[in-house]
């Protein structure tokens, strides 16, 4: 059976681990797809850096390159900033590619442009790991919105910041220390101003209301603020008595208003997310029929965040759906994927 040809936009902590996700679970991927997936091409930035990649892949910066990959079925995009993600992925679905994307900045921005855009061109677009790393949140709220209203969500949605605000209280670690450290282990944005600012939880919020609400509010009108202001003192003398500093993003709405905020919070025991700690997000979402469910996992990092992007290839591509075999057919009545998007 022919390969699944895929591509990945970015190479760095995320691309690296869909690459190496496709290659150490290739088996079970193959059992559950019927055929390997193959990643064919990788788009970087710096062409001079060297990658440890397997000689047949095309490493290029130019996306054309990318585009003409011939049989190319699946775009992975793990790159930084709105752009030229959006352009990339509006590219690829154009040509008939499925895209899955890691990238929330461009998500929250461009989300509902692309998704149209999947719909009617009959393509499919996986954002699980914009929100929450290896958290399956995205697919949790989907299939929750089958019969439920969604009333509430009130979450840890920045997997650096808590982990920052865990480490300074239980093992009294300045801030910039363990900043440091979250960013050697792939935790922290490229520029980690988005993390600690609040902008990255606040735009995971907006994809997280989109989907459960079908819009969002003003973004303006979203209190936003990050962890910077918060001290180890105020940590510590809070911690003697009894409470946590969590950075939480909360959106309720109320009738056809929005309560919305993303900002430090005092919590105590009692509180669901009290015991979420270090790199770890939670999500707790209020429903009409379900009551109130709550999603915990790791809220970013290479794994994790590829274990997303790799799932949503699954959901995708497994025989059963019918995007694929859609695919499929055009694929080998037209001798390319030029024109899939007729189907
Ligand atoms: P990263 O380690 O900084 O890697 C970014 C990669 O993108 C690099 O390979 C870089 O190329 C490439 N790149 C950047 N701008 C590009 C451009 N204009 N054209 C082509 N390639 C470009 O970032 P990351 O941590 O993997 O994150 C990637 C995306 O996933 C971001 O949108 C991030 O928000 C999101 N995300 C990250 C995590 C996480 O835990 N790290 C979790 C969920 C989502 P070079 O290698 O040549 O520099
Ligand atoms: N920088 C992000 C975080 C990566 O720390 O949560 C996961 O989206």
């Amino acid at each position: 059976m022919a390969p699944i040809k895929a591509a990945l936009l970015g190479f760095g902590t995320v691309g690296q681990g869909v690459y190496e996700a496709l290659k150490t679970h290739r088996e079970q991927l193959q059992a559950v797809l019927g055929e390997e997936v193959v990643i064919e091409g990788i788009l970087v930035k710096d062409g001079s850096k060297k990658r440890e990649v397997d000689d047949h892949v095309l490493i290029t910066t130019d996306f054309d390159e990318i585009l003409n990959i011939d049989g190319l079925e699946v775009v992975f995009e793990a790159i930084v900033g709105e752009e030229p993600g959006f352009t990339y992925l509006s590219r690829a679905l154009d040509k008939g590619c499925h895209v899955i994307t890691a990238n929330k900045v461009m998500f929250a921005r461009h989300g509902r442009t692309l998704l149209d855009k999947a719909e009617a061109l009959d393509r499919y677009v996986g954002y699980e790991a914009t929100t929450a790393g290896g958290t399956p949140i995205i697919r949790s709220i989907s299939q929750l919105l089958q019969v439920n209203e969604i009333y509430s969500v009130e979450a840890i949605l920045n997997g650096t910041s808590n982990f920052i605000l865990t480490n300074m209280r239980e093992k009294g670690l300045p801030f910039h220390e363990v900043l440091k450290s979250a960013q050697k282990l792939g935790y922290a944005e490229a520029d980690p101003a988005s993390d600690i600012e609040g902008y990255d939880a606040f735009y995971k919020l907006m994809i997280l209301s989109e989907l459960s609400f079908g819009e969002t509010p003003k973004w303006e009108d979203v209190e936003r603020k990050g962890i910077t202001e918060v001290t180890a003192e105020q940590i510590s003398v809070f911690k003697d008595w009894g409470y946590k500093v969590k950075h939480l993003a909360r959106i309720r709405r109320d009738r056809d208003q929005f309560i919305s905020s993303v900002k430090p919070m005092l919590v105590d025991a009692d509180y669901p997310l009290y015991g979420v700690e270090d790199v770890q997000n939670a999500i707790m979402v209020e429903t009409s029929l379900a009551g109130k469910v709550t999603v915990q996992g790791a809220g970013a990092g290479k794994l994790p965040t590829a274990s997303a992007m790799v799932e949503d290839l699954t959901y995708v591509l497994q025989p059963h759906s019918l995007r694929r075999k859609k695919n499929s057919a055009s694929i080998s009545e037209e001798g390319s994927t030029e024109d899939t998007n007729s189907t």
